[in-house]
């Protein structure tokens, strides 16, 4: 399974991805192959990440295209050159036009930090701390032209806290974004994903402990 991440900043997501790969990860000995990272930023630290480990890089500016369908034909074009099975968004902050979108159907997946279908878009960790819910999360998920919306592959939650502030939560969800992103990847490349009819993607997975619920407070 050939692989192209699209980041735009720190690439934390990207370096657990890239990290997985070593022994006793969820990757390991798995059929992918990083074939390019592909930033919208010049600055993004998470090109540095890529680099160290061993994979080509690219940077397509947004600036220099200031019509989205423009940046995003440009994109594609790159993307397009290194034959890629999969596309990953890995923090990447630009919304996609919905033909970009099709073009990569069911092959461009994205990891969002909050519980979809709840909380999409941008302050999720505030979000959900104003809404007081008591469990959060990270979704991976297909990208559909609607925003945060598509079929879900895998969800992680934490038990929200009575002292939290965004950046301590958003830190726990970080944790949990990092190992559910390497199994989403994982599971995809042993062909082990379909989206049916209804547009629900269905993973056959290891059960492991799917089964254990977290209940917060724990009471
Ligand atoms: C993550 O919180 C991810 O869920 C969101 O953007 C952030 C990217 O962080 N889509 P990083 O660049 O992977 O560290």
């Amino acid at each position: 399974m050939r692989v192209v991440t699209l980041i735009s900043g720190r690439g934390s997501n990207l370096r657990a991805l890239l990290e997985a790969r070593r022994p006793g990860g969820a990757l390991a000995g798995q059929p992918v192959e990083f074939a390019c990272v592909i930033s919208n930023r010049a600055d993004a630290a998470g090109l540095a990440i890529a680099a160290e480990h061993g994979i080509a890089t690219e940077v397509v500016d947004h600036r220099q295209h200031p019509e989205r369908a423009a940046f995003d034909r440009a994109l594609a074009e790159r993307i397009d050159a290194h034959r890629p099975d999969l596309v990953v968004l890995a923090g990447f902050m630009r919304i996609l036009s919905p033909e970009f979108v099709r073009h990569y159907e069911n092959r461009l997946i994205n990891i969002h930090p909050a519980l979809l279908p709840a909380f999409p878009g941008l302050d999720t960790h505030a979000r959900a701390l104003a809404a007081g819910v008591k469990l959060h999360g990270c979704t991976v998920h297909f990208v559909t032209a609607e925003v945060d919306a598509g079929p879900i592959l895998v969800q992680a939650a934490v038990p929200v806290r009575a002292d939290d502030d965004p950046a301590r939560l958003a830190a726990r969800v970080l944790v949990q974004e990092h190992r559910v992103y390497p199994l989403a990847l994982r599971w995809l490349a042993q062909g082990r994903v379909r989206v049916d009819e209804h547009g629900v993607a269905r993973v056959s997975a290891d059960t492991g402990d799917a089964d254990a619920a977290l209940v917060s407070p724990s009471g």
